[in-house]
């Protein structure tokens, strides 16, 4: 159920497109778990911050069924790509059809597989992202940090998605679990590390922006 206060914040906040409400109902229809989709207002933000900066390159950690990654290709620029790491290869159908919908199809490339080994590989390629949106399993957030950062440059951007312990920090049990340890370990690394800048926004779950300096 959406809180009166999300409801506010939505109703002021820019609408998704025709092909964003689509995949949302598509979403809503043949997953399992449509909560992990972005939604409206995090995805305007997600545009927003890929306008504002200019990132040109971008890397997304947990695609789904895609509706954050044309949240993020809606903000580039000409020449701007997209590439975007998903395990579950039944989602591949949904989004090519919703990134076709977009018009977004020559800026978003998916790869079906394990993201630890996709930034491995990348990372050994020496390719470089100005902005990289992790939004996958939360166990594995604190090796997502290590592994990007070999992927960006001073000035780069990391998104971090439902940091926020499931929006209660204060009621955390006195043996988390591992997706609560995963973010626990995830928070506590980003802002003790001296290369990087970081502010926690309570949007949905808990969003980090965080930046290489
Ligand atoms: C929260 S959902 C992503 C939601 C999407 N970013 C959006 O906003 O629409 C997390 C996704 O990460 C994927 N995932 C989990 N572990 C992964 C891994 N090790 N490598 C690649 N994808 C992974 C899951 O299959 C799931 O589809």
């Amino acid at each position: 159920m959406e809180s009166p206060q999300d409801k506010y914040i939505r109703e002021h906040s820019s609408k998704p497109n025709e092909a964003l409400d689509w995949l949302q109902k598509q979403t809503n229809i043949l997953t399992n778990y449509p909560r992990m989709l972005s939604g409206a207002v995090q995805g305007e933000f997600l545009k927003l911050m890929v306008e504002i900066s200019g990132a040109a390159n971008i890397l997304e950690i947990g695609c789904f069924t895609g509706y954050s990654a044309i949240c993020l290709a809606s903000g580039l620029k000409e020449g701007g790509h997209v590439d975007t790491l998903e395990i579950n290869d039944e989602l591949e159908a949904l989004c090519l059809e919703a990134w076709t919908r977009a018009g977004l199809q020559d800026k978003i490339q998916l790869h079906i597989g394990n993201a630890l080994d996709y930034m491995e590989r990348f990372a050994q390629e020496g390719r470089q992202y100005d902005l990289v949106y992790i939004d996958a399993n939360k166990r594995e957030y604190p090796l997502y940090l290590k592994a990007v950062k070999s992927l960006i440059h001073s000035g780069s951007i990391i998104l971090a998605d439902d940091v926020m312990l499931g929006g209660k920090p204060e009621e955390l049990p006195s043996r988390p679990d591992k997706q609560t340890a995963g973010l626990l370990e995830f928070n506590s690394a980003v802002v003790s590390d001296p290369e990087l800048e970081v502010v926690m926004l309570p949007l949905r779950d808990g969003l980090s922006l965080i930046k290489k300096l």
